[in-house]
């Protein structure tokens, strides 16, 4: 018997509010701002999340105070005393998330060293740091690998650069935007992830006193200042939490209103959902009686009563159909009449979650080939990174075991949409990035209890 498991009673649509707060994504790299001003930074609107409790740990480990703001929600971080933490401390937080890695630029300008501990995040692939590292070294840091970590040291200071991305990486660009603002001279970062969250850190980071120009075709270019200040800032909603609420609304037959969601970053999104037919309508105030505070308005998804259609999806960086959104989407189109494809070409390895999909009824086969129009990194590669679902399938209860926050996420919309009861191991894991899940499912009619 353990408490990690919960028994989802299926078949039952979802139907009711929810609302999401700040973007998971955004809220644990502005915490990580924070330690660049020599004032008090608040943020307000974070989650309550495993994510911001490991950036908690690490921040107060290194002098930061963290306090609660008068509202729910609001943090505000203290850093006029960043002091030096000692490698078995951090090394608490090994493996728990891959923020830390985000802290090699903010410790160094502070500190003129650093240790970070190995990462940890979802197993979706091997998820290299190579990026970070070719980066840092280019602005001057010295990177030692241990085996308990990696130490960095910046014996000259660290210095503007031109550095071109191989690839769109989100956290390698947060890399060179949290280095950069406070290295020497101009730092011209080509082929830069445009993420939603990662705009709102560049927000951030003018509202601290940085001077970051965003070019067309992905250049951002950064002009190193002398000092940083404090930030006050409400972050932009999470819009992966959003599209899974949606998902389960069309996997589940329901109708959820998910107040906060913002259309503007979640417009590829909402195409493929109209194109598979489900609905949504978007909604610019709050409705009566919500009194919450926050942004106002939200979108509410609903499954339109008659068969859905199959579609052909690929996952791409920003603008494109977010990798994040791909696992729960793939519930519902278990429920789709005819053959949907889904070319996944961030990670290689995030089509795994399938295999218990089709132990619940569902038919799923993994390519090796590169099934979108697109052929991207992973084709040839051996990697099972394009996947054909047909459907419609009726889904059944099953043992389930949690491997990932978002195809996590996808087993607990399975099994709400099957019949029968399922128990799915790992659920803990959910809170990495969603925040009260298990209040959320029961206040949307879900019959779900820990075992
Ligand atoms: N990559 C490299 N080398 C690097 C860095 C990345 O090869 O040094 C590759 C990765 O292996 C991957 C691709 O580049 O194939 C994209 O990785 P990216 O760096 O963009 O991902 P990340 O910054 O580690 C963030 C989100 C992920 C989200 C991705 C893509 C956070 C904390 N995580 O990860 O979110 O999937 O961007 O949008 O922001 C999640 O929320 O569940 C999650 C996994």
């Amino acid at each position: 018997m353990t408490d990690d498991v919960l028994a989802v009673h299926g078949g039952t649509p979802l139907n009711g509010r929810v609302r999401v707060r700040g973007a998971k994504n955004l809220v644990s790299k502005a915490m990580v701002a924070s330690v660049l001003g020599d004032s008090p930074s608040k943020l307000y609107d974070v989650p309550n999340i495993r994510d911001v409790e490991v950036v908690t740990g690490l921040l107060e480990l290194h002098g930061v105070r963290v306090s609660k703001g008068e509202t729910e929600g609001e943090l505000i971080f203290d850093p006029s005393n960043v002091e030096s933490a000692s490698t078995d401390e951090i090394n608490v937080h090994a493996g728990s998330s891959r923020i830390p890695i985000l802290f090699c630029g903010p410790l160094l300008h502070r500190l003129g060293h650093a240790f970070i501990p190995d990462l940890g995040g979802c197993h979706i692939g091997p998820r290299p740091i190579d990026f970070h590292i070719q980066a840092l070294r280019q602005f001057g840091a010295v990177v030692d690998k241990a085996p308990e970590g990696m130490h960095l040291t910046a014996p000259n200071g660290l210095h503007g650069t031109k550095f071109e991305l191989p690839y769109p990486s989100v956290g390698a660009t947060e890399q060179v935007l949290l280095t950069a603002v406070l290295a020497e001279g101009v730092t011209e970062l080509r082929n830069a992830a445009v993420e939603p969250e990662i705009m709102d850190l560049i927000c951030i980071l003018q509202k601290m006193g940085a001077i970051i120009t965003v070019h067309t075709d992905r250049v951002i270019e950064i002009q190193g200042v002398k000092r940083l200040g404090g930030y006050s800032h409400r972050p932009i909603p999470d819009r992966i939490e959003a599209a899974s609420w949606a998902a389960a609304a069309l996997a589940t037959r329901g109708d959820i209103t998910v107040l906060g969601a913002q259309q503007a970053d979640m417009g590829t999104f909402l195409n493929v959902f109209r194109s598979i037919g489900g609905q949504f309508e978007v909604t610019d105030t709050l409705p009566p009686n919500e009194t919450r505070p926050g942004r106002e308005g939200g979108i509410r998804f609903w499954h339109p009563g008659i068969e859905l259609t199959a579609v052909a999806l690929e996952t791409d960086v920003h603008p494109g159909f977010a990798t994040d959104w791909q696992q729960p989407l793939v519930v519902a189109l278990t429920q789709a009449r005819g053959i949907s494809i889904v070319h996944e070409t961030v990670y290689e390895q995030r089509l795994g979650y399938t295999e218990s999909l089709n132990t619940m009824g569902a038919t799923i086969q993994t390519y090796r080939d590169c099934l979108g129009g697109t052929p991207c990194r992973f084709g040839r590669r051996n990697f099972h990174h394009s996947a054909v679902i047909a459907g419609p399938s009726k889904l059944h209860a099953a043992d389930l075991v949690i491997p990932d926050l978002r195809a996590g996420f996808s087993h607990l919309i399975a099994a709400l949409a099957a019949e029968g009861t399922s128990r799915v191991y790992g659920v803990d894991l959910i809170k990495r990035g969603y925040e009260n899940f298990e209040t959320k499912l029961s206040d949307l009619g879900a019959n779900v209890e820990r075992v």
